[in-house]
């Protein structure tokens, strides 16, 4: 049988990988400042995250939400300590699309309305209605596309205003836009959702898939403009490469038996995965170093005048390339080893571990200036 060919895939094959550095089966190091699409939080191969699966994959690996499973509840204790949402609950899922798709349908249930506002340039995932809600048209089959779904610009506070009426069930924005190229909402206007969805008894989703989970400094992107959303939904960073997603939900919104549900959501294997996660995260201090390590990053950044825009908070930097430079990113990879991402046209994504260094941090900066000179 031959694999669908939906990817379009680099010919490097990693075998083994530990920190921020992979090696392929050639032997070659590469370091890597895209963790596999922001998944890797704290660093491939962490020592703490290998004995807590290994050893929890010699207990029990997996069982049904039909039994008491402790492991969640240690695990949504430790995410609402560290991510300062202790009174909120967790639905556990298993990945980013799913974390939206249930977090959209809990709005519907809680406000019996259907109608969603999305934002220009937003990504959600590719399920049914996280697809819908996502600016792309060339990802949303006919299927996907019955739902209704406003779209309006980012920081665009009038439109938004517009937009906004007795049938919109939720707002759903990204704690910063990562596939749409690192766009930032400003502080008011996540402060004008929250306010506006309140008198409006719409429900206000922020999804930090991509920008949670430390990689901004603080724990969600959103808390740095000081708001408390109705639903959270997050993924990615969550499991260092485990899948795993979740929804934090509002401690006002009650649940009833069998009102979401999942099979795999909230195993053995990936409690232990985010609960070693969140550990490491504690003991290593991965928010602060996200914050010092990208501030490096971003002040050095500046002192290279051929960069029009670059852009972000903690680890999560986009860099707009010259109209003449958009090869940089393949050079990047091929002749100095680096893996970084990107987003249409021309932007370089960084989103590497939380716990990158400044020397390797570093190490990129001389190559850019190589190849941007
Ligand atoms: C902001 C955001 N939301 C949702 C998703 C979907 O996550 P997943 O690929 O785990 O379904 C992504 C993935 O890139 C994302 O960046």
């Amino acid at each position: 049988m031959k694999l669908f060919d939906v990817y379009s895939l680099f010919n490097i094959n990693p075998v083994r990988a530990e920190g921020s550095w992979l090696w392929d089966e050639a032997g070659k190091k590469y370091l890597d400042l895209y963790g596999g699409h922001a998944v890797i939080s704290i660093g491939h191969s962490h020592p703490h995250y290998v004995q807590a699966l290994t050893e929890q994959l010699g207990r029990i690996a997996f069982y049904s939400n039909s039994v008491q499973n402790t492991l969640q509840e240690k695990f949504a204790e430790k995410l609402g300590q560290i991510s300062n949402y202790p009174d909120y609950q967790l639905f556990l899922c298993n990945s980013g699309a799913e974390a939206n798709e249930n977090a959209l349908k809990l709005a519907s249930f809680v406000t019996g309305r259907k109608k969603i506002i999305a934002f220009k340039n937003a990504f959600h995932g590719r399920t049914s209605g996280a697809v819908a809600a996502t600016d792309n048209s060339k990802i949303v089959a006919p299927f996907n596309a019955s739902h209704e779904i406003v779209f309006v610009p980012l920081n665009d506070e009038s439109a938004f205003l517009a937009a906004l009426d007795s049938s919109i069930a939720a707002v759903i924005i990204e704690g910063i836009q990562g596939v749409g190229g690192i766009q930032l909402p400003s502080e008011p206007f996540l402060q004008l959702l929250e306010k506006k969805c309140k008198e409006n008894g719409s429900l206000l989703i922020l999804d930090e898939i991509q920008s949670g989970y430390g990689r901004t400094g603080k724990f969600f992107a959103h808390q740095f403009a000081n708001i408390r959303p109705d639903l959270i939904t997050t993924a990615k960073g969550m499991g260092n490469g485990f899948p795993i997603g979740g929804v934090l939900i509002h401690p006002t919104i009650k649940p009833w038996s069998g009102m979401l549900g999942t099979t795999f959501g909230g195993n053995y294997l990936a409690c232990a995965a985010g609960l070693a996660v969140l550990e490491v995260i504690e003991r290593e201090h991965l928010l602060s170093n996200a914050t010092e390590v990208g501030n490096y990053l971003l002040a050095s950044l500046r002192n290279f005048s051929t960069l029009s825009s670059k852009r972000g908070k903690g680890l999560m930097i986009g860099i707009d390339l010259p109209e003449d430079k958009k090869s940089v990113r393949t050079n990047l990879l091929f002749e100095h080893a680096i893996f970084t991402g990107e987003a249409k046209p021309s932007t370089i994504r960084l989103l590497p571990s939380l716990a990158l260094t400044k020397s390797e941090a570093s190490i990129f900066l001389s190559a850019l200036q190589l190849e941007l000179s």
